[in-house]
């Protein structure tokens, strides 16, 4: 394999050859699921925005399809979403047909444009081929402050208040407007949402996920509504970094009632948003990448993956606020790929190179462990640890995983703290050539990182914790 396709995982989405970061407009469409991406399709640096597409029928294999929406001169083409127009209030398709998909994008315009220099403000295209081809509406932008930092707006449409709502960040003032509409062209505002428990960086990305609550025993016990929320710098592990806030809507403004949460406790998660068009548990992609070193990783002319789709749910807790509970869509992986790592024993297997693995277990946390994932041989290898020490706490280190010296500030997760007075931890970690995704705990906390490893066959090896 050339050099950047060994790292190329094969249940994640890169671009063929060419720059991505956000997932934009995730919808599932007739049966599809489709991707687009912040994408330069000229080559491998954050420039020329436009948005790529990918088509999936089972969210594990992707087909990238032409770019749907191109930059043009002194306009970018920034995050955002899309929506099923299907009563077409819109207008924007023909009467009597299946309605229009309405892609809403922030139109970054340059220096030199002539009635928006500088400005970022909400533009629309639409679609009547099913997200094929697009045409920008005429009427663009369709909501402008004019601001230089105002932008990634997440559409979703609120059945009580029988309204459409918009969410999109003034990125340097830290807050989430909502705007409201009854036509996805005209827009008012609604409110602003701020809240100083989160600081760091800038706002980028807002969604807002209507999400089921379960009790302890998994049966349903009603809705919250999760703010999920990327800053950069901020991420828990340093960095980017991806947020959720559990709370109340009405369709208009958003109250949080617990503090921020890391969605992810790894490096690279980041700008993760909701599918629209999926019912009951929302289902979230992220960028697996990190704005601090995303420029050295070493896989042009491609560059960047997309997480695992994740599910999202909510666990009641007896006086508190409702917890986070996240599954990845994990893609098929043969039986003698999947490792079960609670026998302690100190060489659990090895692994032919290239192929996806899964690693399982339910580990005691009154016999910590350090797992050591060793890719290649000799003197080059490299190592991932996944370490569970006697107070619960589990991390994963990446510094020894590479063949070349790669970003060591962002070495290591955040630390996850498994509940006091818990006596077991289960792990469950997904390889995939250069992406390495942990869920912790069934999924109380999920950890993901790039790894850039040597080539070679993969030995797992299992110690007592020192
Ligand atoms: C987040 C972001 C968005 C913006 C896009 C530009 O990674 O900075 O706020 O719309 O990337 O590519």
């Amino acid at each position: 394999l050339p050099s950047a396709d060994r790292y190329r995982p094969r249940f994640h989405f890169t671009p063929s050859s060419t720059w991505m970061n956000d997932p934009n407009g995730l919808i599932r469409h007739n049966g599809r699921w489709h991707l687009f991406f912040q994408n330069n399709p000229l080559g491998s640096t954050h420039d020329n925005l436009s948005w790529g597409h990918a088509v999936s029928d089972d969210l594990a294999t992707w087909e990238e399809l032409p770019v749907a929406l191109e930059f043009a001169e002194d306009e970018m083409v920034f995050s955002g979403s899309i929506v099923h127009d299907a009563q077409n209030v819109s207008g924007l398709a023909p009467e009597g047909g299946a309605g229009p998909l309405v892609a809403f994008y922030t139109s970054a315009y340059g220096p030199q444009h002539p009635t928006h220099p500088g400005i970022q403000a909400q533009s629309i295209a639409y679609s009547t081929d099913d997200g094929l081809t697009w045409t920008r509406y005429p009427g663009n932008p369709v909501l402008d402050r004019g601001s230089q930092n105002f932008r990634d707006p997440k559409v979703s449409f609120h059945p009580e208040t029988g309204t459409w709502f918009m969410l999109t960040v003034e990125a340097l003032d830290h807050s989430v407007l909502v705007h409201t509409s009854s036509d996805l062209l005209t827009w008012e505002h609604a409110s602003t949402f701020v809240d100083p428990a989160i600081d760091g960086g800038i706002w980028e990305c807002p969604d807002l996920l209507r999400v089921p609550v379960q009790d302890a025993s998994g049966v349903h016990a009603g809705e919250a509504w999760v703010l999920i929320l990327s800053t950069n710098p901020g991420g828990p592990a340093g960095g980017s970094g991806t947020y959720a806030l559990v709370g109340d809507f009405d369709g208009r403004s958003f109250t949080a009632l617990g503090a921020p949460e890391p969605l992810d406790l790894g490096p690279d998660c980041y700008a993760a948003v909701s599918f629209s068009g999926v019912t009951g548990e929302p289902l979230m992609i992220g960028w697996m990448n990190n704005w601090d070193y995303v420029m050295e990783t070493p896989t042009a002319p491609w560059r960047s993956s997309m997480t695992l789709p994740r599910r999202i749910r909510l666990a009641a807790q007896a006086g508190d606020v409702p917890r986070l509970r996240q599954q990845c869509v994990t893609p098929p992986v043969p039986a003698t790929r999947r490792i079960d790592v609670t026998a302690q024993r100190a060489q659990l297997a090895t692994l032919p190179a290239d192929e996806p693995f899964r690693l399982h277990g339910t580990l005691a946390v009154d016999s910590p462990l350090t797992l050591r994932l060793r890719f290649g041989e000799g003197s080059d290898a490299g190592e991932l640890v996944i370490e569970v020490d006697d107070r619960g706490r589990v991390t994963m280190d990446r510094s020894a995983a590479h063949e070349r010296e790669f970003a060591p500030r962002y070495s290591r997760t955040a630390p996850y703290q498994t509940a006091a007075g818990s006596e077991r931890i289960d792990v469950d970690l997904l390889v995939d050539r250069s992406t390495a995704e942990l869920l912790l705990d069934e999924g109380r906390a999920v950890m993901s990182m790039q790894i850039f490893p040597e080539p070679g066959p993969v030995t797992v090896l299992s110690e007592p914790a020192s």
